[in-house]
């Protein structure tokens, strides 16, 4: 656990680190200030304990009345300063605090954006950001406050202690005979303390999810009538977020009342002694004073201690979370880049499982070759393993056994993001970023300048409907592309398939119907787009299908008849069955 503990301020200072020329200097400000507000009991206790130990001693009043004079400047001196010195203080903390986060959370997504496909597969992605968010949360909260927050109060602690001790070790012996008490609820306690937050933490991020999912799916949730089926799935998360949490604060109550009635007993019991010590003239009124001053700066930082404790805990938490995140094996990076591509792509006996679904052999030795320029459809029913052998292709998994070329070289050898930006994918749904219809075609050639975006529309059948749209290229489509029809959201894509100018293209033709006009429209932008290119389509339309190079029939796993139209409808097999009961 100690190591654990560690670790997660071992990560924090790799972070903080880069900014130490703010952060060290604010830390030693506050050091600074923090021994600067002890400045403020001492003089209180000259103020309060001094004057009736002086007349008693018989000095003169006038004397005492200057000393007091002097003493209330000194305090509002070192007050003014301390104030001062908090300005810049403060302000360091923020700055060097905000760039470490800024660092963390940079790195959190640069890292998100190299992981594989499955990392994402396995993991609600609601969940996954809303976790993230909520570690960060945490991680801020411990770097802004926290952490300033331990450093004031260790000072004024182990301050204020000394001044105890030389005010009256016996009356301090007798304080800290509390100590253990504390030490033992907070090891005791603590540990539930912190499984409880992190119990509560998740039951939030699960219930952030459902937020999300809605928003996302709004359409398909108010289609579906189903408002009050979210509305009540999202009270139920709440209300276990809730007991959850009620749980945890059960022990939160339990650890603060324990030590807040320690305390307040044993400072009782202290001020019980100290009054018959003074009675008995073992101390002085001044010591007295000074005593119980100092005792509640004390005691208030030890109060402190459990909070910045169950802070720090969370935090260890939280930064274990980010951690892992960051500890997943990226995608293989580097290897070797196709020089002249010509577009030869080919399995063979390609076999596959899902890394979620090790049981399942989705692919059983998938083989074929398409030659450059070649247009090839794959048909079949579904669950057959088409959209597979595109995230195959794509290098999103690997294959179990069985080889994947592109012109001849291996996808093992090949660096695979230059790889993928030589193959454009054209979704089945297109998914548009929130942007501008401008910048989302340049999307495919980011960098792209107006003229290229414009030609690229206008091979893909879009630049008339842009231009009629009141901002032109400049609209924006929602989030998601939800202000645009479903066949101008497939030319967007198109555009930007065009723009990226690739050599291989994968189409996962649209299943929902467009109406003629609309089809038309697209189609025609599909065979400028196809022109010269190798493409791979999965096809629902039996024009596609005729039009082919040649047909693959994946059925089960397995590629079960291929060649043109003609031949297949000759041989009376799968492909056939399938035309006739008009699955393509
Ligand atoms: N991420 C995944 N994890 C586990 N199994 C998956 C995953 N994606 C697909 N499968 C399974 O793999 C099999 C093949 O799916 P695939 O999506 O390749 O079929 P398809 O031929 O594209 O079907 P469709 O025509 O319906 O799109 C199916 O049985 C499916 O349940
Ligand atoms: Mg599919």
């Amino acid at each position: 656990m100690a190591s654990a503990k560690s670790e997660g301020f071992v990560w924090l200072w790799h972070y903080l680190s880069r900014h130490k020329k703010v952060f060290l200097p604010s830390l030693l400000a506050l050091f600074f200030t923090a021994g600067l507000s002890l400045v403020f009991p001492w003089f209180l206790k000259d103020l309060i304990g001094d004057p009736s130990d002086a007349l008693r001693r018989g000095v003169e009043p006038a004397e005492v009345v200057r000393k007091v004079d002097a003493d209330v400047l000194v305090m509002l001196g070192a007050l003014a300063l301390q104030a001062f010195i908090g300005y810049w203080r403060v302000q360091g903390f923020i700055r060097s605090g905000e760039a470490a986060l800024n660092d963390m959370r940079k790195d959190l997504f640069d890292h998100l954006t190299l992981l594989p496909i499955s990392f994402f597969q396995e993991q609600r992605t609601g969940a996954l950001s809303n976790r993230i968010s909520a570690d960060l949360a945490v991680v801020r909260e411990t770097l802004i406050t926290t952490v300033p927050q331990a450093a004031r109060q260790t000072v004024i602690l182990i301050g204020g202690l000394a001044a105890v001790f030389y005010s009256s070790w016996k009356l301090s012996l007798m304080m800290l005979s509390c100590i253990p008490f504390v030490v033992l609820a907070v090891a005791l306690i603590g540990r539930r303390v912190k499984a409880h937050s992190k119990a509560s933490q998740d039951a939030l991020s699960e219930s952030s999810t459902i937020v999300e999912e809605v928003c996302q799916a709004i359409a398909d949730v108010k289609s579906y009538g189903n408002e009050s089926y979210e509305c009540h799935r999202y009270g139920k998360s709440l209300k276990h977020y809730y007991e959850v949490t009620v749980r945890g604060a059960r022990t939160r109550g339990l650890f603060l009342s324990f030590i807040i009635f320690v305390m307040f007993g044993t400072i009782a019991g202290v001020v019980w002694l100290g009054a018959r010590m003074l009675s008995h003239g073992e101390i002085t009124q001044l010591q007295f004073t000074s005593f119980i001053l100092f005792s509640i700066f004390v005691g208030a930082s030890l109060g402190a201690f459990p909070e910045i404790m169950a802070q720090i805990s969370a935090m260890n938490g939280a930064s274990e979370r980010l951690r892992e995140v960051l500890a997943q094996t990226p995608e293989r990076q580097g290897g070797g880049i196709l020089k002249d591509f010509r577009g030869e792509v080919s399995m063979s006996g390609v076999v596959f499982r899902y890394p979620s679904r090790p049981e399942q052999e989705v692919l059983r030795g998938v083989t074929f070759a398409v030659k450059p320029g070649q247009r090839v459809a794959l048909v079949g029913s579904s669950g057959g393993g088409k959209s597979t052998i595109f995230s195959l292709l794509l290098g999103f998994y690997e294959a179990e056994a069985g080889g994947i070329r592109f012109d001849g070289e291996d996808i093992q050898k090949l660096d695979i993001a230059k790889l993928r930006k030589q193959l454009a994918v054209v979704p089945q749904e297109v998914m548009l970023f929130g942007g501008t219809i401008a910048e989302n075609i340049a999307y495919g050639k980011p960098g792209a300048n107006q003229a290229e975006i414009e030609s690229a529309a206008r091979v893909a059948n879009a630049h008339e409907f842009i231009i009629g749209m009141p901002e032109g290229y400049e609209t924006t489509v929602g989030p998601r592309g939800v202000k645009l029809s479903g066949g101008q959201r497939q030319r967007i894509a198109i555009a930007r398939a065009v723009l990226a100018d690739p050599r291989v293209l994968l189409l996962d033709e649209a299943t929902s119907a467009l109406d003629a006009e609309s089809e038309r429209l697209v189609n025609e932008a599909l065979e400028r787009l196809l022109h010269g290119r190798t493409s791979l389509v999965i096809a629902h339309r039996l024009s596609t299908v005729r039009n082919a190079d040649l047909i693959l029939v994946v059925q089960n796993g397995s590629i079960v008849e291929s060649g043109t139209h003609d031949e297949l409808m000759s041989l009376a097999g799968t492909y056939r069955i399938l035309v006739e009961t008009q699955l393509v």
